[in-house]
């Protein structure tokens, strides 16, 4: 008998990422695909798993990321590897590491990304190249940051670019999508970006159409005026006629708590005549760098870093301000640049939106903050653990579509996120009973629970807790249509 296969995994609880109910079966794989599912048993291979009492899913997609200068730095990416996560997008909220060519130092948000030193990729094609040179231990897809192509171009980021700023800025991004980027994301809270018209960012958008691009983005409030945010962001995707993926759709601010019912309306609503989605990360508290406009006593503020008050990472806002007798705006122009958790979101709008049919799960994670939001190193396994298991929000197989199936359709990933023949080997094996994140706010880098084995491209990557000898993630091009 020949050796058909290089792996067979036997007798696992395959949960397939389209949705579908859990089916037992053996899956082969040859090289970096999977060729066989089935029952194998008159079939030889290298190696033989038996994954009895596991369910065995492919690898999970963590659609919003800012590990655009970390899978090249920290290449291990255990943060993601240890929470089952095969591949990740970079460049969200409007900022990315390419192409990108910087005056001075990063400008906020851009800043969450690295210090001026990991700003060293002035094309997309340079981007690309150090990501396959070091290859990680994750897939990477990348958005090009609509902040990122302002900082590169404009005289001034707190004004709206002018006619021939926006020709060069349309210029880069038509590059940078010829060289494979998925689309174009922006960040239009963020004072680097909020004086951008919608005009500014219809044009960026309508080059997308060219390239059958996506576009991503954090709105321009998720506060009180969220629905006209909303709005903008429907009518700008609608422009270029393109597919838009809102980011971390969430209601904002204690006066906005329940309004949730309402937004997920309405994008149910346009989802009927236009391609939408949004990705949501699984907690109630939001993070980013600290803004002056989001400080409030209604709830509490976490400062995870700050650069000219080091020394008050890891207190409370209001705690700090009372050190310093000063009111929480003054403690916190203070602190500045600084980063926050803000514990601002209702526990029922989290869990409607992660619910609805058209959401994807995504980390946001912010891999350089040094006491980072658990959702770093949590996120996965707390939809899966929490939400599915515990608190009986969806059944499993709909849980692992989100992070899955549905991400890899969205961001057209060709054959990635479903269990198919022919698909590539992004394979998880976790313990339905016993997964769980373990990261806290309190003590947010820890390793999950229940993640057994994780394939990437075919090969073991992650077993037991810890990561093996090699590292086997691709740079993943947009899919020409
Ligand atoms: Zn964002
Ligand atoms: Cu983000």
């Amino acid at each position: 008998m020949s050796l058909k296969y290089d792996l067979i995994i036997k007798n696992a609880a395959v949960i397939d990422g389209t949705g579908a109910k859990t089916y037992n079966a053996d899956v082969a794989i040859l090289d970096d695909k999977i060729t066989a599912i089935g029952s194998l048993n008159e079939f030889e291979s290298r190696r033989l798993i038996d994954a009895s009492g596991f369910v065995l899913a492919p690898g999970f997609i963590d659609v919003h990321t800012h590990d655009d200068t970390n899978v090249i730095r920290t290449p291990n990416m255990l943060s993601k590897i240890s929470q089952g996560v095969t591949s990740v997008i970079v460049g969200n909220c409007g900022i990315s590491a390419s192409p990108v060519t910087l005056g001075g130092d990063p400008p906020d948000p851009m800043n969450l990304l690295g210090g001026r030193q990991d700003f060293i990729y002035p094309t997309f094609k340079h981007y690309v190249a150090a990501v396959e040179q070091v290859q990680p231990r994750v897939n990477v897809a990348a958005l090009v940051g609509h902040t990122a192509l302002r900082s590169n171009h404009l005289k001034d980021i707190f004004q709206p670019a002018s006619e021939s700023e926006i020709a060069v800025m349309s210029e880069q991004l038509n590059q940078a999508m010829s060289q494979g980027a998925l689309g174009l994301s922006s960040g239009l809270a963020y004072a680097s970006a909020k004086q951008a018209p919608m005009a500014e960012v219809k044009a960026l958008v309508k080059e997308l159409a060219k390239h059958n691009g996506i576009y991503s983005t954090h709105m321009r409030t998720e506060f009180d005026a969220i629905i006209d945010a909303m709005n903008e962001a429907f009518e700008t995707a609608e422009y270029g006629k393109v597919p838009l993926i809102i980011s971390h759709l969430k209601c904002a601010g204690a006066g906005n708590w329940g309004r949730t019912t309402e937004t997920l309306t309405l994008l149910e609503e346009k989802s009927k005549t236009q391609k939408v989605a949004c990705d949501c990360y699984p907690y109630s508290a939001s993070s980013s760098t600290l803004d002056l406009k989001q400080v409030t006593s209604d709830f509490d503020i976490y400062i995870t870093w700050s650069d000219s008050e080091p020394d008050m990472a890891g207190k409370l806002l209001a705690e700090i301000a009372e050190l310093w007798n000063l009111s929480l705006i003054d403690a916190a122009k203070r602190l500045q640049p600084a980063g926050a958790v803000y514990h601002g979101l209702h526990p029922d709008d989290v869990k409607r939106v992660l619910k609805y049919k058209h959401t994807m799960i995504g980390s946001d994670g912010l891999p350089n903050d040094p006491h980072p939001h658990p959702r770093l190193w949590g996120t996965f396994p707390r939809v899966l653990g929490f939400y599915s298991r515990e608190e009986a929000l969806f059944e499993l197989p709909e849980a692992v579509h989100k992070m899955t199936g549905l991400s890899a359709s969205e961001y057209h990933l060709a054959n990635r996120g479903e269990i198919q023949i022919g698909n590539y080997a992004d394979l998880v094996l976790f313990n339905a009973k016993t997964i769980r994140d373990k990261a806290t706010f309190e003590d947010p880098i820890q390793k999950s629970l229940g993640i057994e084995k994780v394939w990437v491209n075919g090969q073991l990557s992650y077993h037991k807790g810890q990561i093996t000898e090699t590292r086997h993630g691709r740079f993943l091009r947009r899919v020409q249509q």
